[in-house]
Parts: structure tokens; sequence; C-alpha cells
């Protein structure tokens, strides 16, 4: 059934994509991000692709008024929404101990308190609209299993936006048994997130490789979970092992030097 989805982080990359796939499926989007003309060729593009209608809404997520005026845009045009992605993040090339105040409070305020925000705006229209919709929460395998340590801050804004959702689910579970909440934790995926990254070299490649997974993978995925909700999924099938293998033996699992991926010049 079409649904109306909210998307923050649609300018690019997943967000993006998975504002192309759900538009293709029949869904209505509001779509959030801080770069408005990136943001409204992909609202274009989704409603090309067969999207009813696709809002595009200025957002910077990591200010709590900004979230709540998308909310209340998302009521006031579309008449509600069933789901809301919280997609917008990014990362920072650097290592814990260099780590700076400003550092560690823009990666918790970009990937975790903006997503607080957006809960705690979703969740009372869903259950003002009778107990019903969908949180949907991207994390990364990184807020699991650490091992690109120079992601640092931004492995532990994950590992606490994997808590806070866990919490948020269980909270909602018994009265309101309609209301699903969804972490997914993709692995590495085909964006510029690399790049975007704090402190990246500007000439960062995006993500390569067999271990590197297609965009419209991951949105495909999104798109199933909102057929079918789960508590929390591993985008890429090989993680839910390589989680089995960190949690049974950390120390051996660390003595291994398992590398995320290609890692960047600038932490070798
Ligand atoms: N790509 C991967 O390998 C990978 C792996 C695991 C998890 N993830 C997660 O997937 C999500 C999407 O990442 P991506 O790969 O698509 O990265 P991306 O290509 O860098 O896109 C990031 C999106 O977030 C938006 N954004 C950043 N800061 C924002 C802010 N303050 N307010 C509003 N929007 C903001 C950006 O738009 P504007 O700049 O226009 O605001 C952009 O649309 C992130 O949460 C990321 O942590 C990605």
């Amino acid at each position: 059934m079409p649904k109306t989805v909210v998307i923050t982080g649609a300018s690019a990359g997943l967000g993006a994509g998975m504002a192309e796939h759900l538009g293709a499926k029949g869904h209505s989007l509001v779509l959030a991000a801080r770069s408005h003309d990136a943001l409204d060729r992909v609202a274009n593009e989704a409603m090309r692709r067969g999207s009813p209608r696709a809002v595009a809404v200025e957002t910077d997520v990591t200010k709590r008024g900004d979230v709540e005026r998308l909310r209340d845009i998302a009521i006031d045009t579309l008449g509600g929404f069933d789901v809301w992605i919280n997609n917008a993040g990014r990362g920072i090339t650097r290592q814990a101990l260099d780590l700076t105040d400003d550092d560690f409070d823009y990666m918790m305020a970009v990937n975790v308190k903006s997503v607080l925000y957006g809960m705690q705006a979703a969740v009372p229209h869903f259950i003002e609209r009778g107990g019903r919709g969908h949180v949907i929460n991207m994390s990364s395998f990184l807020g699991r299993v650490p091992i690109a340590t120079y992601r640092s801050a931004y492995n532990a804004a994950k590992a606490a936006l994997n808590t806070l959702t866990a919490n948020v689910r269980v909270d909602l579970q018994k009265t309101y048994p309609d209301i699903h909440v969804t972490l997914v934790m993709p692995g590495m995926v085909a964006t510029a997130f690399g790049r975007h990254a704090l402190y990246s070299p500007p000439d960062t490649p995006p993500y390569a490789g067999p271990y590197v997974q297609p965009v419209e993978d991951v949105a495909a995925l999104v798109a199933r979970v909102i057929d079918e909700p789960v508590a929390e999924v591993y985008t890429n099938p090989s993680s839910a092992a390589m989680a089995q293998r960190y949690f049974a033996d950390v120390g051996a699992f660390e003595a291994q030097g398992i590398r995320w991926g290609s890692e960047p010049a600038s932490v070798r």
C-alpha cells in the first residue's frame, strides 16, 4: 500500500537512493537535507519514477526546531506520514585520542541528537493518528563492531544511536505494538560518505571493492523493511557472522587486525 515517507539526508547517497526507489514503488515523500537544489533534483527524479508527490524541505537535522518544522510541513502538506527515516549522518576521519571537544560534539549532534529529535517529532504523530507508524534509523555496522578506528567518534555516536533505538522500541512495544522501530546497520555502501567525512582528504575516492554494496541494494532492503518491519537488520549478508565473532571474543577478534575496507591514506 502506498505510504508517505519522510527521509532525512535525502540530497545525496543512500537517502537519495531510497527516495528514488521508494518513489518508484508509489510512495509519497518528504525529503530533508541542507542542500535545497540537490533535494529538489532528487524530488523531481522520485516523481519521474512514479512518486505521486515528493516535497523538498531544507532542514539542518542538528537543529531541533528544523526537525519539528519538517514534521509540521509533512503534516500540513501531505496530511501526515507513515514512515520516518532518520538517515542523515556524517563520518569523521580522526583517531579517538586526537579528537577535540568540537569533533565529539559535532559527531553526537549530527548522528545521535538528530535522530533523537526525529523520533521525538515523529512518534507523537504516530500516537495521535491511532498508534500506527514506523521509525527507521540508519546506523552502521561500525556502531556494533567498531573496526574502523579512524571513524572513532562516529562509531561511538552510532553505538549510542543503536542503544537509543532499542530503548524507544521496547518502550513503545507494550502500549503501541503497531509503532515499529527499526535499526538498519549498513556495512560499506557506494556513496561519497568517506569523502564527506570530517577531515577526509578531498581526493578520497568513493568506497569501492567486493565488500561494498550498491546503494540500490540498501534502498531495496529498506523498502522490504517498510513492508515487513523488523527490530534490526544488517544490510551486508556477512555482517551478522562478523558481529558474532566479535562478541564471542573481542580480544581474539582485535588480534586478527581485521580492517574496514580501504582506509584513507591519511590514517595509515
Ligand atoms: N555509505 C556508507 O558506507 C555507510 C555505511 C554505514 C552507514 N551509513 C549511514 O548511512 C547514512 C547516509 O550516508 P551516505 O553514505 O548516504 O552519506 P552521504 O552520501 O555523505 O550523504 C549524507 C546525507 O546526509 C545529509 N546531511 C549531512 N549533515 C546533515 C545535516 N546537518 N542536516 C541535514 N542533512 C544532513 C547530507 O545532505 P546535506 O549535506 O545536503 O545536508 C546528505 O544528504 C548515514 O547515516 C551514514 O552514517 C553509510
